[in-house]
C-alpha cells in the first residue's frame, strides 16, 4: 500500500506519443522529464532499454545500465532490493508474454511501493496495447495516474496513437511530448489537448517534438536530432 501521502506534491506525469521510429523512447530518456539519477522502473515488453555491454550505441537508459527481469518473482525481488537501498537504480520488467495482466501486475507493485517522501519514476511502454478502453481507466494503472502524485509516483506513458489510449492517460499527464503523428485523427486529438494548431504537429520530423507543459497553450519546441552526435 502506498504510504506517506503528501497532497502538496505536484503531478509530474508525462506522456510521449509518436509514430513508430518517431523517437518516443529517445524522448523518455532525453527530454529532461527524468531525474539525472532516477529511481526508475520500466515496463519494457519489447526490450527498448536493454543494455548491451560493449556496444558503441548509447543503449540502456541514457547510456546507463538497466537490469531486466522476465519473471515476476525475480523482478519483484530485485525491485524491492533496489528501492530499499534508497539509492538510484534503473530496472525493467520484460515479461515473457506481455499482456494487460502483466502490465497491471507491474502497476500494482509500483502502487504498493509508492512513498510520498520519495520520487519513483515509472515508464510504461506501448500503453495502448495493454488498455481496452479509451474512456476511464479503472485499474491499478488508473490509480497510479490519478492518486500516484501524492505518493511520489511519476508515470511516463508511451504510445503511438492518442486515439487508442484511455482518456485518463491524457487528462492526468500535465506534461506531453508529441512527436510525428501517423494519422490525422491522432494529430487532431493532440492539437486539441495542447490548444495548438494541427499544422504545428504536421510540421514535425522524427526526433523533433512539441512539449506541452502545465497551463493553457503552454508549449515548447524540442529537438533531439543531435542527441547521439
Ligand atoms: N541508441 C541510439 N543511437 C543512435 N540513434 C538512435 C538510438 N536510439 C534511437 N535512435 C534513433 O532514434 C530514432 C527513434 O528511435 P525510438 O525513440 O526508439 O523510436 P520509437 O520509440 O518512437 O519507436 C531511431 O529511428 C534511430 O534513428
Ligand atoms: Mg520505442
Amino acid at each position: 500500500m502506498a504510504i506517506n501521502k503528501n497532497n502538496q506534491l505536484k503531478a509530474l506525469h508525462c506522456c510521449y506519443t509518436a509514430g513508430t521510429g518517431g523517437g518516443k523512447s529517445v524522448a523518455v530518456q532525453y527530454a529532461e522529464m527524468m531525474p539525472k539519477s532516477p529511481c526508475l522502473a520500466i515496463f519494457d515488453p519489447y526490450g527498448d532499454y536493454v543494455y548491451q555491454t560493449g556496444s558503441k550505441l548509447d543503449i540502456g537508459f541514457a547510456g546507463k545500465r538497466v537490469y531486466h527481469y522476465s519473471s515476476r518473482k525475480a523482478f519483484a525481488i530485485a525491485f524491492f532490493d533496489a528501492w530499499g537501498t534508497k539509492r538510484p537504480f534503473r530496472i525493467a520488467y520484460k515479461p515473457a508474454k506481455p499482456s494487460r495482466t502483466e502490465m497491471l501486475w507491474f502497476c500494482e507493485l509500483m502502487w504498493h511501493a509508492a512513498d510520498g517522501t520519495r520520487r519513483l519514476d515509472v515508464v510504461i511502454e506501448e500503453v495502448a496495447k495493454w488498455c481496452d478502453t479509451t474512456g476511464k481507466e479503472q485499474s491499478a494503472l488508473g490509480e497510479c495516474l490519478t492518486g500516484g502524485r501524492k505518493f511520489g509516483l511519476v508515470i511516463h506513458t508511451v504510445f503511438q496513437r492518442s486515439t487508442e489510449v484511455p482518456k485518463t492517460v491524457l487528462s492526468q499527464s500535465p506534461y506531453k511530448i508529441i512527436g510525428i503523428q501517423e494519422a490525422k485523427a491522432d494529430a487532431k486529438r493532440m492539437a486539441e489537448e495542447c490548444s495548438i494548431e494541427i499544422e504545428q504537429i504536421a510540421a514535425l520530423e522524427p526526433l523533433t517534438y512539441i512539449k506541452k507543459l502545465p497551463g493553457w497553450g503552454n508549449v515548447e519546441q524540442l529537438d533531439l536530432r543531435n542527441v547521439f552526435n
